[in-house]
């Protein structure tokens, strides 16, 4: 590994850049109104030795777009992230950055900046130093330094720190001057690498709002890579959800959430997790039912269509969130007998079983109805028509999309 290389793996994402000749101006700054994508990944595999990690990976970032890729830990994230940086080579595939092919292109070509989980600064710079060091190595005239360096420090809130050293820093303002040194950059995409995992749970919720105000204000491009859910959904523009080394399925998160292609995504994205249950399609007075594992659930003709076929065998998917007390006099889906009731101030979530021989499920219950509800009890519970999300139990494709 090349000097540089090592320097752009140990977390400097000014190095990666270091060594560029002359590079194109801020663009990610300014919209450039092109219609191709800034990003775009095609075809893309990797494997070490013998194991294929990305199998045929596809990605498009729009100018301006905060795209997140997210997937299980060990699927290839960060490996895809090396790939479009420089720091691995593909197998096969193109990477094309700002219309240029970069897939052959050694790191310091390729105008991207990355921001990593451990953000490693240099621990005998300044906040100041930290900020300016990528500049100074590119000959970036003064003046422009401390024009980046004023506009950043503002952006983040660093103003004030501008003259200690990291060891005086907590944990979010490292992330944020490691934000930083990225911003300056200007770079035509920003990489992500998990960059929250290291802060506690309070930090990691405040920084997620501000990664995303500071994307609103930037409209830089953004591939952020985690397996956090939540970062997931509240982040993105466009979610890419990876699995066994492909896309598994894109789009806006909520759309994503609501229609999960595959009992992956569905399993995936969500917390608590899609309940799933094996069942089959009945049909009685003219309605469709999804029954099984202990629940009989009426099922919205519009919504699957021709896949509602008497007898045929289906995955029933149900959402915690979707699955709560039946109203009084309300038809309900099933009786659950509550074994925990995890109750978390605005709502609770009573697990239990359908049946003895059943999964473990899980109901939403508001705050009020959570007190009356006693482990060892047994409560009845309701699903709305179009909240019911049916999979096929041999391939794991949604039906009726
Ligand atoms: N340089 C490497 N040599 C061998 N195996 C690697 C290397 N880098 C990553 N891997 C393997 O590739 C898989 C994907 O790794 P990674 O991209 O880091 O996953 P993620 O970021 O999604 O958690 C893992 O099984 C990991 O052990
Ligand atoms: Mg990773």
């Amino acid at each position: 590994m090349s000097q540089a290389l090592q320097e752009a793996s140990g977390t400097d994402s000014a190095s990666i850049k270091a060594a560029a000749p002359s590079t194109p101006s801020p663009a990610s700054l300014q919209s450039s109104g092109r219609a191709a994508p800034r990003c775009s990944v095609r075809g893309v595999t990797k494997s070490f030795g013998d194991t294929s990690i990305l199998k045929g990976v596809d990605l498009a970032i729009p100018d301006g777009s905060f795209a997140v890729l997210v997937g299980p830990s060990g699927c290839g994230k960060s490996t895809l992230l090396r790939l479009v940086a420089g720091l691995e080579e593909a197998d096969a595939g193109t990477i094309t950055l700002a219309g240029k092919d970069v897939t052959r292109l050694p790191p310091r070509d390729r105008d991207v900046a990355m921001v990593f989980q451990s953000y490693a600064l240099y621990p005998h710079l300044t906040v100041r130093g930290n900020l300016e060091f990528g500049l100074e190595l590119r000959k970036t005239p003064r003046a422009e330094i401390d024009k980046r360096v004023a506009e950043a420090a503002s952006m983040l809130g660093l103003e004030p720190l501008l003259g200690r050293l990291p060891k005086q820093l907590s944990g979010g303002q490292r992330q944020r001057v490691a934000m930083g040194r990225a911003i300056v950059r200007r770079p035509t995409i920003f990489l992500f690498d998990e960059p929250l995992s290291n802060l506690d749970a309070a930090l990691r919720a405040e920084v997620r709002v501000e990664i995303r105000r500071l994307h609103d204000r930037l409209k830089a491009t953004t591939l952020y890579v985690t397996h956090d859910q939540v970062e997931a959904m509240t982040l993105a523009d466009t979610l890419w959800v990876l699995n066994n080394g492909l896309v598994e399925q894109k789009g806006p998160p909520l759309e994503v959430y609501e229609r999960p292609r595959t009992t992956f995504v569905a399993t995936f994205l969500g917390s608590p997790r899609m309940t799933m249950l094996d069942g089959v399609i009945v049909r009685e007075k003219g309605c469709f039912y999804a029954e099984g594992g202990g629940v009989r659930a009426l099922l919205d003709d519009d919504r699957f269509g021709d896949s509602l076929v008497e007898g045929r065998n289906v995955r029933i998917g149900i959402r915690p969130h979707d699955l709560g007390l039946a109203k009084n006099g309300a038809p309900s889906v099933a009786e659950l007998k509550v074994e925990i009731v995890e109750a978390l101030g605005s709502e609770a979530f009573a697990h239990g079983w359908l049946r003895a021989s059943g999964p473990s499920v899980v109901a939403r219950l508001d705050a009020d109805e959570a007190r009356s509800v006693r482990p060892g009890s047994a409560i009845r519970v309701a699903v709305a028509p179009s909240r019911m999300h049916l999979f096929d139990p041999k391939t794991g494709l949604a039906l009726g999309l």
